[in-house]
Formats: structure tokens, sequence, C-alpha cells
């Protein structure tokens, strides 16, 4: 067995950021990180747009409450707002760190690090490297994991967390090049796995993002929060649905539909293309519902609307956001200098996810908590985003609350042995469950049953919902679940299996998406990112609280836990 003072599962930004915090904390712990792709690879990786933080280098009467009221408001008041006041009064310093790791940001002429303006933030405090940030920041972290000599198991799968009497103990994992199976002992354990973009069938998400913290912990008994709160990005790359930056509108595009109407203005006058993002998605999936969305060949009633930065002009475009020039020009042979983008709202981020309390330790109900398991990022909920994040606070809550959760850690294990734990049960399992996969001889293979799934979603959990059709999506996943039996696998051997980690991704897939619809029907009111069209009003008399959703293959149940309201009255939230 192998044994680390922590373990933690991803190698993103929140990961990496709480290996760090770790190993400066007392560098004689043994940390190791484990990721299914190399640290690099991770989703942070694609971030672009910006960091927030009230830095003031150019809006000088910006400040830490108004960031926080921002992102209270954002999350259409169900944000913890002792959660959010810690991000919001964090956030200078974490920039500053990482600068001092490294970070190349972008600068003002003075040499100051520049901010721009982003979605639903009421002053410019989002520093950026051009339109790469996450690129910029991770990099600098993993460098920073060699420094401090903290363990790397890349291209390691992990197929269980172990828990055992409200107690983490470990992890068990596999081995994508040979086959092995390992369990590791651990005094604390952190999930920092990102999120499950790819539920659906179109996202920005990379193509790893397939909820297996989410599931790890939902396997292992551990409720999650506020499934029901998917965020679509407004401006997805169409057809592809990658991510054209909100970092666009931030330096100035327009969102035009077939009339030729910056029609933001019908549905945020105040904020325009830089209202919060649930709003600015469901006003473009309106604008194409009503006929006002644009084709191919130009004409109206297609299903993207355009993105329009030519009045940039070409230097700021490349200088500024060169990375969604290049995108559209080598993915849809769109030139962004003389033409406008097609564009139309894709899967972007989950807002809810493992419930942590503030110093990241994970919640076991809605008193308990997990002794010894962490989360942080994207996987966790802590919940700084509510029911609908702003931008450029998810890089944000990364680092914040990955040094935060690291240092908890630190103090969690120090003075502390190992767990007792016997492997071999868990050994025994994951062989079998490998080798069950590898048996499997039914006449589907993998990715039409990913399809199905993610066209389920797509169709049945998106922008605009009701009772009816998220039933009829149940039901659907009930049957894809079934179909789960029916798979076969081509590859039989142990060599760089990737089916079978495929296989094991749509287990998580699966999981994931069940616990999506229950916690979005139980929702019966429409608020931040969940949008109900037989319920459209926010109800705070009864739903002003987290879902916890509990995950078994009999059936899933629902609980709730309090919203935290420490500065900000819940009001009506108007742009
Ligand atoms: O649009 C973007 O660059 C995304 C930023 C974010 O999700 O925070």
């Amino acid at each position: 067995m192998l044994e680390h003072d922590v373990i933690i599962v991803g190698g993103g930004l929140a990961g990496c950021r709480a290996a760090v915090e770790i190993a400066r904390t007392d560098s004689g712990l043994n940390v190791a990180v484990v990721a299914k792709t190399h640290p690099i690879r991770s989703h942070s990786v694609a971030a672009q747009g910006g960091i927030a933080a009230t830095l003031k280098n150019v809006d000088a009467d910006d400040n830490w409450e108004a960031h926080a009221f921002d992102t209270v408001k954002g999350s259409d008041y169900l944000a913890d707002q002792d959660a959010v006041e810690i991000l919001a009064r964090e956030a200078p310093d974490a920039i500053i760190d990482l600068e001092h790791m490294g970070v190349l940001f972008s600068r003002l002429p003075d040499g100051r690090i520049a901010q721009r303006a982003f979605g639903g933030h009421s002053q410019r405090r989002t520093c950026y490297a051009a339109d790469k940030t996450g690129h910029a920041i991770l990099h600098e972290l993993v460098n920073n994991l060699r420094r401090y000599g903290i363990t790397i198991y890349d291209e390691w799968y992990v197929m269980q967390l172990i828990v055992e009497d409200a107690q983490a103990k470990g992890i068990v994992m596999y081995r994508l090049l040979d086959g092995q199976i390992e369990v590791v002992r651990a005094k604390a354990v952190m999930v920092a796995t990102g999120g499950y973009g790819r539920a659906f069938n179109t996202t920005s998400n990379d193509y790893a993002s397939t909820g297996d913290g989410l599931a790890m912990a939902a396997l292992a008994g551990i409720p999650l929060e506020d499934m029901e709160f998917v965020q679509f990005h407004p401006t997805g790359l169409y057809p592809v649905g990658v991510l054209i930056s909100e970092a666009v509108r931030g330096e100035g595009a327009y969102l035009i539909n077939s009339q030729g109407d910056r029609f933001m203005a019908a549905y945020a006058p105040s904020k325009m293309e830089l209202a919060p993002r649930d709003i600015t998605s469901r006003a473009i999936a309106r604008e194409i519902a009503a006929g006002r969305g644009i084709n191919v060949d130009g004409s109206a009633g297609g299903p993207f609307v355009h993105l329009d930065v030519r009045h940039l002009g070409k230097e700021k475009i490349m200088s500024r956001i060169p990375f969604a020039w290049e995108e559209s020009h080598r993915l849809v042979g769109i030139d962004a200098v003389h033409q406008p983008i097609p564009v139309r709202p894709t899967i972007h981020y989950s807002m809810g996810g493992i419930p942590t309390n503030t110093s990241g330790q994970v919640r076991s109900s809605s008193s308990g908590l997990i002794d010894g398991l962490f989360a942080a990022g994207e996987a966790a909920c802590v919940s700084v985003h509510g029911a609908n994040r702003l931008g450029s606070n998810s890089l944000l809550e990364c680092v914040v609350y990955g040094k935060i959760t690291g240092a908890a850690i630190a103090r969690f294990v120090s003075n502390r042995k190992l767990p007792q734990l016997d492997d071999r049960p868990y050994l025994q399992a994951a062989g079998q469950q490998i080798q069950s996969l590898l048996a499997l001889s039914g006449n589907m293979r993998i990715q039409p049953l990913r399809q199905a799934l993610q066209d389920c979603m797509t169709e049945y959990c998106g922008v605009f919902r009701t009772q009816e059709v998220m039933q009829a999506g149940l039901a659907k996943l009930q049957e894809l679940q079934q179909q789960y039996q029916q798979i076969y696998l081509d590859d039989k051997g142990k060599l760089w299996n990737t089916e079978i980690v495929e296989a094991l991704e749509l287990r998580s897939l699966l999981v994931v998406a069940q616990l999506i619809l229950t916690s979005a029907l139980h929702r019966q009111e429409s608020r931040g990112a969940h949008y109900r069209e037989d319920y459209p009003q926010r109800e705070d008399a009864n739903f002003l609280k987290h879902t916890l959703a509990y995950y078994s293959p009999a059936g899933i149940e629902i609980d709730y836990l309090p919203v935290q309201i420490t500065m900000f009255e819940p009001q009506e939230r108007k742009y």
C-alpha cells in the first residue's frame, strides 16, 4: 500500500494551490497529487478571461465590499455570504502571491497589473494574462509543485474514495499505463477534480471534465450541494461550443441579433453585454427562439447570434483577446478583425458540488463533517457562487480556497497518525470492477451511449426547464443506466486501455446527471441559472436554501442546508 500524509485528487488550480500551501506550511509533510491527465493539461489551463480582485489599479474606488456585493447579487442571493466575504477580502493578496510565484499578468502602461471589466462586476477588477489567464497561472503552480518536492501521480484514474465510519482514509487508483491498481493510505484526502461539462453535448469544458470526483463522493455516501445550478456561458463558438471569453465583451464587444440590434438593451439595459451569465444566456436563447438568431448564410431564424469585435480594431483584438481571434479563425474560419463571431450558450461551469465549510472540510450532512476529507475549486461547493457564478470568480475561488484548504489540511494532519486500513477488500473490489468491465459482452460501444447521455441532458435539462421535461429526462436516464450493462470494450488488454477509463467516466457522468436532474426537479422556483418555465419567480419563502442530494442506486434523497446571510439582505435582482 502506498502512503502519504496528504493525497490530493486533481491537478488543476485548486489542487495545486492547496499542495503548495501545505508544503509552505510544513515542508516535512509528504504530499502527493494524483490526476488522470498531467496537471499541466487540467481544465484550469483553459480558463481565459481573468481573475477578479480589488487591486484598484484601474478603478481606484473599488473595494472588497463591492466585490462581495456583486458576487452575492450575481448568485441570486444563494451564495453563503461568510464564504463570499473571505473570497473578496483575500483576493488582492492571492493575486500578489501569484505574481510573486512568477505569473505573468498583463500590465498597465505604468507597470501595474492590468484589470478589465467582466459581467456582473460593478468595477474593472478582473486581472488577466491576455485571454490565457488559466494557462499563465497553472504553469507557475505546477512549477511550484516541483520546487516543493510534491509527488505527482499523473495519468492515474482514481476509482474510489475510501471513507470508513465518516473518516477518509485514502483512495483506490488505476494506472492507465499498465492497469496497475494501488491503494493510497493518507491522513487527509482532498478532492479537486473540477466539473462535469461533458455531461452535456455542447461545452467549453475539456474532454476530461467528467465529474469523477463528484461521482466518487456521491458513491461514498456524501451529499452533493446545489447540483441544479449548471452555468451556460453565453458565448460558446458556434457550432463547436468552445469558449469565446467574456473578456471579449469586457473589452467592448457587442452581441447582435439578425435584425442588427444590440438586443441586450431589452434584457439588462444598465449592463448590456456585461450582464451576468444566466441573464445573458437566457437572452440569447430567447432571441434565437423568437427567430432573431442568424444562419451561416447570414439569413434570420438561425441557431446563433453575432459577437462583434470589429469596432475594437486589430491592435486591441490582437493584444487583449488574441486567443479568441485564433480560435474563431482556426475552428470556424472567421477573421474576427473583419467578421462577427457566431456564438450561442455553451455549458461552462458547475455552481454546485461537494459541500464544504469555509475551511474546505467536506460535509457529511447538513450538520456533520467527514473527518480528513477536504475539497476545493469547481468540484466543491463552499458556496461562493450560489445560483450563478460571476466570470473571473472561479480562478479566484481556486486560489483563495485552495490556499485556505491547504492550510487547514496542514493543521489537520500535524501530529496525526496514518489511519488503520485494510487495503485487500478495496484492491479486490477494484480488480473485479475492471474485470467485469472487460467481460461485458453487449452490443453497444461506449461512445454512442455517452452521446445519448449528453443529448439527454442537453434536451431535458437546458436553459429553460419544466417538470414534465425533466421527468422525461430522468426516465431516459434510467434507460441509459440499464444500457450501461450492454456496452462492450474492444480493447481487452492492460496497456494504455483508454476504453476502461471511458467506461469509468461514463459511470461518473450517469451518477452526476441523475443528481443534476433530480435536484432541478425539486427546486420549484427560478433562481440564477436554474430557470423553470413552470415556476418563473424566485421564491425566497420556500427556496432560499441549498439543496443536498444523496445518491444511492435505489434513488436520490433530497435535504436542505440554510444559506448564510451575513451582509446583504436578498433583494429583487435587476441590471
Ligand atoms: O469567459 C471567460 O473567460 C471565462 C471566465 C470564467 O469562467 O471565469
